[in-house]
C-alpha cells in the first residue's frame, strides 16, 4: 500500500537535515507541528541548554552509553537570533572581527538557532564559553568516536574551514540524525558537502542506498518545484520514512525497506 505526502515551500526549512551557514540563513519564524523538534533542556543539571527533543532522546543515549556526563558538560545549545546577536557584538567587542568571524556565525546564520547543535566541554574549572576545550582524547574523544552511531557529527573539522566558512570548532557537535551522520563521517562529508552529494540522487531515478544490519536505507532528494505534483510523494505505508528539508531547495527522503 502507498501514502500519498504533500510537502509544501516552508518544510525545505525545518527537519535534521537542514544546511545552516552564511549563505543559508535560518528560518526561525517558522513553526514546526513536529513533536521531535520542540526545545526541552538536555536534562536537569542543564536547565538552560535546551535542544530539539529528537537531539536530546539520542544524546541521552550516547551519553548513558559511555557514561559522558561524569567528563563533559554542556555549554551551549538552542540560541536566540537576539542572544546570537549578542554573542556576535561581545566577541567583536573583547576580541575583534577577525577571531568573531572565524569563531561565531553571523545572527541568523548560526545553527545553535535550531536547536539541533551542541558545544560540548571537558568538565573543568573555567570553561571558555566561545571555544570550549574538547581534545581528540579521553572521554571527549570516546564521545566523538561514538557520535555518528546516534546521528550527531564534528561539524567543523579543520581542513574544512574553506567549505564550512567556519574554523575548526573541535566542541560543536550538529545532530544530522542516522544514518546521515555514519555517511557523512565514512565519506568525509561536511554538511554543506552532503547536501550536494544527495543532488546526484533524484527521487525516482536513483536513490543512495546503505545496507544497515538487517534493512537497507534508501536515500534520495527531490528538488521543491513550484505548482508541480513532484512534491507530492507515494511512500510505502508501513515502512519507515522520514522526511527533511534543506533549508536550500528541496528535501531529503530516508526510507528503511
Ligand atoms: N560557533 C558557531 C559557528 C556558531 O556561532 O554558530
Ligand atoms: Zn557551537
Amino acid at each position: 500500500m502507498k501514502r500519498t505526502l504533500s510537502l509544501s515551500r516552508e518544510k525545505i526549512h525545518t527537519g535534521s537535515l537542514i544546511l545552516v551557514n552564511s549563505k543559508h540563513r535560518y528560518q526561525e519564524t517558522l513553526k514546526t507541528s513536529d513533536p521531535l523538534a520542540v526545545l526541552i533542556p538536555i536534562n536537569e543539571n542543564f536547565p538552560a541548554v535546551k535542544l530539539q527533543r529528537r537531539a536530546v532522546v539520542l544524546l541521552t543515549s550516547l551519553m548513558k552509553e559511555i557514561s559522558g556526563w561524569h567528563g563533559i558538560t554542556a555549554v551551549s545549545g538552542w540560541r536566540s537570533f537576539q542572544e546570537q546577536e549578542q554573542i556576535w557584538n561581545d566577541t567583536l567587542r573583547e576580541q575583534g572581527l577577525s577571531f568573531t568571524k572565524k569563531y561565531v556565525a553571523a545572527p541568523g546564520c548560526s545553527e545553535h538557532q535550531t536547536g539541533l547543535a551542541v558545544d560540548l566541554g571537558q568538565k573543568q574549572k573555567t570553561i571558555d564559553f566561545i571555544r570550549p576545550y574538547f581534545p581528540y582524547s579521553g572521554i571527549c574523544q570516546k564521545f566523538r568516536s561514538k557520535a555518528a552511531e546516534y546521528g550527531f557529527i564534528e561539524r567543523y573539522p579543520a581542513e574544512k574551514e574553506a567549505i564550512t566558512g567556519i574554523s575548526h570548532e573541535p566542541w560543536h557537535f550538529r545532530y544530522v540524525g542516522a544514518p546521515h551522520a555514519q555517511i557523512m563521517v565514512r565519506n568525509n562529508l561536511t554538511l554543506e558537502e552532503y547536501i550536494s552529494f544527495l543532488e546526484h540522487f533524484p527521487r525516482g531515478e536513483r536513490a543512495y542506498k546503505i545496507q544497515s544490519r538487517n534493512q537497507q536505507i534508501l536515500i534520495s532528494y527531490q528538488k521543491f518545484i513550484p505548482d508541480s505534483a513532484a512534491t507530492t510523494l507515494m511512500i510505502d505505508s508501513g515502512l519507515p520514512c522520514s522526511i527533511s528539508g534543506n533549508n536550500t531547495d528541496g528535501f531529503i527522503i530516508t526510507e528503511w525497506k
